[in-house]
């Protein structure tokens, strides 16, 4: 049995192959409208989420399969003072895979120990969330036709950002990628991911102004200021709109710079940037549910002829 905790969980190789399901998916959806009939998918949300318990619900339902679950612990047992360890045996009665999201790093993988059923990280604290990284590497590989020799610049909460957190780890395995990392002092990429750059001499330059690198970067991965994971509310306050990119700024970009961001928007990207072609943060979305149902499709271990 094979859970998702990391994005290095999968080998390149490995991804390659999602990524060729999902893009397969995208084009004949219909072929794969009954493949997980029978099955069911639990989502157990103890953090709040829109497009990530959604677009796990949607793949499912997609690919012909229902849904469970509970989208904040409010409404669990953990209400109770259920453990994650005794609540996923409960749910290994219920279902056949689960989606797991909760503010405790780490939370996922307790579960995944006790688990009869695979189990997904859907986002654990400010760590890690590999489903959004596969949802941008295959926007990449599907927008750019490849995940290699490129210059992407990460802009924003570095410190908090789970999704920043993955996607620097899922990009390392690749050839040639250069990291600019754009934040204020306090919200810089955290030490131990510098360190392993180091150790592997992956360039990367940290900045505080976006202005200055704009023309260089093939790719500007935008993030939301974490509000729920700052112990002080002046602090977010502060920060929270450091960043806006806009036209303006827009304007100083190479012409085929793809614009991500794993979304909700705050106000860091003007709305007036929808419009321009290079901003790809709607269609990641879309990605996100043909990733998700390979990653069903693969970790149930159904092949679709
Ligand atoms: C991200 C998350 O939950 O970490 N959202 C998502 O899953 N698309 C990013 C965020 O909340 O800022």
């Amino acid at each position: 049995m094979r859970h998702l905790m990391n994005p290095l969980d999968f080998t390149t190789e490995e991804l390659d192959k999602l990524f060729d399901l999902a893009n397969d998916i995208e084009q004949n959806p219909a072929k794969y409208a009954h493949a997980c009939e029978g099955k069911i998918l639990a989502t157990c949300f103890y953090e709040p989420s829109t497009r990530t318990r959604l677009s796990f619900e949607s793949a499912m339902t997609r690919l012909g399969g229902r849904v469970i679950g509970f989208s904040d612990a409010a409404s669990s047992s953990a209400s109770k003072g259920e453990s994650v360890s005794d609540t996923i045996r409960i749910i290994s009665c219920y279902a056949d895979i689960c989606a797991m999201r909760h503010p405790k790093e780490g939370a996922p993988m307790v579960a995944a120990e006790k688990s009869g059923i695979p189990v997904i990280n859907a986002g654990d604290g400010g760590h890690q969330h590999p489903t959004q990284t596969l949802t941008d590497l295959l926007t990449i590989r599907s927008m750019k036709g490849r995940l290699d020799h490129f210059t992407i610049g990460l802009c924003g909460d570095l410190k908090f950002g789970r999704t920043v957190h993955s996607l620097i780890d899922a990009l390392v395995r690749y050839e040639n990628i250069r990291f600019i990392f754009i934040s204020p002092e306090e919200l810089r990429v955290p030490d131990y991911i510098t360190e392993m750059l180091r150790a592997r001499k992956i360039p990367y330059e940290e900045v505080i102004r976006l202005e200055d690198v704009m023309p260089s970067l093939d790719m500007l991965y935008m993030t939301r200021v974490q509000k729920e994971r700052f112990f002080n509310e002046e602090d977010y306050i502060r920060l929270k709109d450091f960043y806006v990119l806009d036209t303006a700024k827009m304007a100083l970009a190479k012409e085929d710079m793809l614009v991500l961001h794993p979304l909700p928007r705050v106000n860091e990207i003007s709305v007036e940037v929808d419009q321009d072609p290079r901003a790809a943060y709607f269609k990641q979305a879309q990605y996100g549910v043909y990733v998700r149902m390979a990653l069903i499709l693969t970790l149930l271990g159904i092949q679709v002829q």
